[in-house]
Order: C-alpha cells, then sequence, then structure tokens
C-alpha cells in the first residue's frame, strides 16, 4: 500500500519510521517532510526497489483538492494526518469524500481539540469528569462569571492557539486583565470565546487511545515536561521530553480513565452524529477524586508519539487502517512493549521565543551507536547537505531501557555525543517518576 504521511515534525519522523516497519507499506510520501523522514524514505525506497519511489513533496495542505490530486496520482491507499491544522479544518472529509481513507478525525470530531467549550459541553452531557467551568462569550460575560470561581482560576481561549492558550491566574486583577487581553485579541480568532474553569490540583499524564468511532484500543500513557526549565520551571513549549509508560497512571486508573473518560467520550461523539476516527489523546489530572479530564487533542502528542511508537509492536499500518476503515474491532490486539521508553528534546536557543535558526548538528550516528534513536523535528540540510537547526524544537533523543532509569540512561549517553552548540535541553527529563523509584 501506499501511503501519504502529513506533517514535519518529531511526531511525524517516528511515525514515518514506524509505518516503514511495516511489510504492508509500499511506498511512503511525506508532506513536507524533515530530512529524518527523508531518510526512512530513502532505506524503504532502496529496500523495496521501487518503480515509483517515494519522497518528501511540498503540498500545500490547506488545498484540499491539491492532497486528493495528489493521492489519485500516486495511488494512495491510506493518509495518515499528523498535526491537528488540517483536520480541525476538515481534510480528512475532504479526501474521505472522494473515496481515500485517512486517520484522523473529520472537522465536526476534531472539535474535541479546536474548541474547549465543545469539549467541556460533551463531558457534562456525557456525565465526564472534568474541571467545573463556564463559557463566555464576551469579556462581560466573562467578568462576571469569574466572581463564582476561587483562584487561583484557569482562563482559556476557546480555539486553538499553538498550546498557549491557557492562563491561571493567580489574584482577581490578573484574572481581569486576562480576560481583556483575550477578548482584546492576544489570541487573535481563538480568544473570541473563552472557558473559565476551576483549577484542579494533582499530576498531570497523557493517555492515549484509538477509535474508529465505535471500537476502542488503549495505546498506552506517558508523561510530557511542558515547561521549558528543569524541575519544571518558566514558560510553557510544545514538550521538552516524554516518557512512556507513566507508571502513575496505574492499571486501574487507566481502566477507570477509559471507563470513565474515554469510552463515553467516543459514545457522545457518534450518538451527536459526529462519530471520532483516529487517535484521541486526553490530558488527564489525577486529582484525589480520580482522573479528570483537562483537555483532548486529536492527534497523537509531540513528543509522546515518539515514546510510544518506540514501545509498538503491533503493525503500525494495520492499526492506522482499521481505525481509518472503520474495522478496529477484527484488528490484531495492540501490544506495547513492557520496556520503558525516553525522549529528550534538543531544542535551539532562545526557544520558546525566538529560536536560533541555522545552528550546524553534527554526530549523530555516533549518539544512534548508543542504541538511542534520534528523530528529526525541526532540522533542514543547508547548501553544503549539512544538517542545520530549523525551528524551536530540533532533535528528539529517544531510547529504551527495560527501567526507566536505564532508558534515560542510555538517552542521556546518546545525547552527550550530539554536537548541537546553538542547543539545550533538560537534564531532568523523567523526573517525577525517578524521584518516586528513589524514595
Ligand atoms: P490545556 O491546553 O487545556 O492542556 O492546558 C495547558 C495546561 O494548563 C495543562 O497542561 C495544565 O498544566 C494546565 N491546566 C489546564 N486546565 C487546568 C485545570 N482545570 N486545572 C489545573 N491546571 C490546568
Ligand atoms: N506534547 C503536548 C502536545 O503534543 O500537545
Amino acid at each position: 500500500m501506499n501511503i501519504l504521511l502529513l506533517g514535519a515534525g518529531g511526531r511525524e519522523h517516528a511515525l514515518a519510521w514506524k509505518l516503514a516497519q511495516s511489510p504492508r507499506c509500499t511506498t511512503l510520501w511525506a508532506s513536507p517532510g524533515n530530512p529524518g523522514i527523508a531518510e526512512v524514505i530513502g532505506d524503504l525506497n532502496a529496500r523495496r526497489s521501487c518503480t515509483t519511489p517515494g519522497a518528501c513533496t511540498a503540498i500545500d495542505l490547506t488545498d484540499h483538492a491539491a492532497v486528493k490530486t495528489f493521492c489519485k496520482a500516486q495511488d494512495i491507499g491510506l493518509v495518515v494526518v499528523g498535526p491537528e491544522a488540517p483536520l480541525v479544518d476538515g481534510l480528512a472529509d475532504s479526501l474521505r469524500g472522494a473515496g481515500i481513507a485517512v486517520f484522523g478525525p473529520g472537522k465536526a470530531a476534531a472539535q474535541l481539540e479546536g474548541s474547549k467549550g465543545f469539549t467541556k459541553d460533551m463531558c457534562t452531557r456525557a456525565g465526564i469528569p472534568t474541571a467545573g467551568y463556564v463559557r463566555a462569550r464576551s469579556a462581560a460575560e466573562a467578568h462576571a462569571a469569574i466572581a463564582g470561581f476561587s483562584l487561583p482560576v484557569v482562563i482559556k481561549a476557546d480555539g486553538l492557539a499553538a498550546g498557549k492558550g491557557v492562563v491561571i491566574p493567580q489574584t482577581a486583577e490578573e484574572a481581569a486583565a486576562t480576560i481583556d487581553d483575550m477578548f482584546g485579541g492576544a489570541f487573535g480568532g481563538a480568544g473570541a470565546e473563552v472557558v473559565i474553569e476551576e483549577f484542579l490540583e494533582g499530576e498531570e499524564v497523557s493517555l492515549f487511545a484509538l477509535t474508529d468511532g465505535s471500537a476502542i484500543v488503549a495505546f498506552g500513557s506517558a508523561q510530557d515536561h511542558k515547561r521549558v526549565g528543569e524541575g519544571d520551571t518558566g514558560p510553557n513549549t510544545g514538550g521538552m521530553g516524554a516518557y512512556s509508560p507513566a507508571p502513575v497512571l496505574t492499571a486501574e486508573l487507566e481502566a477507570r480513565a477509559m471507563a470513565e473518560i474515554i469510552a463515553p467520550t467516543v459514545a457522545a461523539m457518534a450518538e451527536a452524529g459526529m462519530p471520532y476516527s483516529g487517535v484521541l489523546f486526553a490530558g488527564l489530572m489525577l486529582t484525589a477524586r480520580g482522573p479528570k479530564l483537562i483537555e483532548y487533542n486529536c492527534r497523537f502528542g509531540d513528543p509522546e508519539c515518539q515514546v510510544l511508537m518506540m514501545r509498538l509492536e503491533s503493525d503500525l499500518v494495520d492499526l492506522l487502517e482499521a481505525c481509518a476503515r472503520g474495522e478496529l474491532a477484527a484488528a490484531e490486539p495492540t501490544r506495547l512493549s513492557d520496556e520503558h521508553a525516553i525522549t529528550v528534546v534538543m531544542a535551539a536557543k532562545g526557544y520558546p521565543g525566538t529560536p536560533a535558526s541555522g545552528g550546524l548538528i553534527e554526530n549523530l550516528s555516533a549518539a544512534e551507536a548508543h542504541g538511542a534513536k534520534v528523530f528529526h523535528a525541526g532540522t533542514a540540510t543547508d547548501g553544503t547537505g549539512a544538517l542545520v537547526a530549523k525551528g524551536g524544537r530540533v532533535l528528539n533523543v529517544t531510547a529504551t531501557g527495560s527501567s526507566l532509569q536505564e532508558a534515560r540512561d542510555r538517552a542521556y549517553a546518546a545525547l552527550a555525543d550530539i554536537r548541537f552548540d546553538d542547543g539545550f535541553w533538560r537534564g531532568d527529563i523523567g523526573w517525577r517518576e525517578l524521584a518516586r523509584q528513589s524514595a
């Protein structure tokens, strides 16, 4: 089968790496892809001696007709969508309308990520545990509603805001200013409506599930490190590192989250006439009263995907195709290894502000000789063919081990071999779990 993978980050490199391991993947295309994905595709082309070799190719993903034309021309049997923007934009609907199988939800179902208010209302209808909330469509409504919450309070722009649309004011003055900022356009259209939420106490964890709209398969847990600085300090980022599994989500808590959060969501979406297919990425808060939903994403996490792919033993093409075709109930049981996987993000200095661009990267093969896998997140090749940084998060140094400590030691040993003078990273990925284990 010919596969088209959409996206350009470390998540997509990990997906490409796993897709290409499937005997069912004949030709792999990526748009736009990155140098790491190009390497995966080059290896696959060589192994398959393809008559029409795959490649990284630039298709305008907002031009749905152009994506359809490409799929028809290359006889694409499955499109795998990495990031949320094309899903929220309805690309999956356009492709399905043309008879092309797609992994990822349509526009209506992608509202689970695209609108925080939509998700909160769905939780209310389905009795899903989540923080108490009010939706406000004007600054006046928001100012009036805020009085009903104690501090700290959580204020969220309703729409997609690249992970930056959540503010947690500690004082009433800060809360009032946040409301004015959001309705004043600080987050563009995403802040035209806000959700005000009760602040939840607990530890955060991510839970993944695959679904075709009715059948559901648990796909593992992970813990991200969103703050830029060690000890979870400094501004929020897309994620500076992750590990899987996250033992803080015990088997019992995971079963509870599947039964109380994931399953009722899939049922509520089907009932509302917008069945959800793809991966459901639930951000959970483990509160004293059990797991509560913080948010949904309609795609794999980045960098959580990288650690999940390291543990996945099943054929990824089979699984994603089964979701796309509504055949998940008949798929082989999903196997994730018992190993622990960890990924450490090497970012360009300046991230999450303005990252230094063009920094030289060397010695990746020496790093991989330690048994680690280095996924490209924001890299490019310059005019001389050298690998350089292009973006905030640049590399994901990823390793497995029989314990989290072993995986961590392997990843950091590999990282020490990489030459990236413009880069920085957190030295404490996995710290919460490692501290628990040594306590
Ligand atoms: P979100 O984009 O909804 O995941 O929110 C970003 C971050 O804000 C989360 O990862 C949490 O750390 C924090 N957050 C969001 N909602 C809440 C809440 N109700 N209580 C406490 N922290 C929250
Ligand atoms: N790492 C968090 C996310 O992908 O949303």
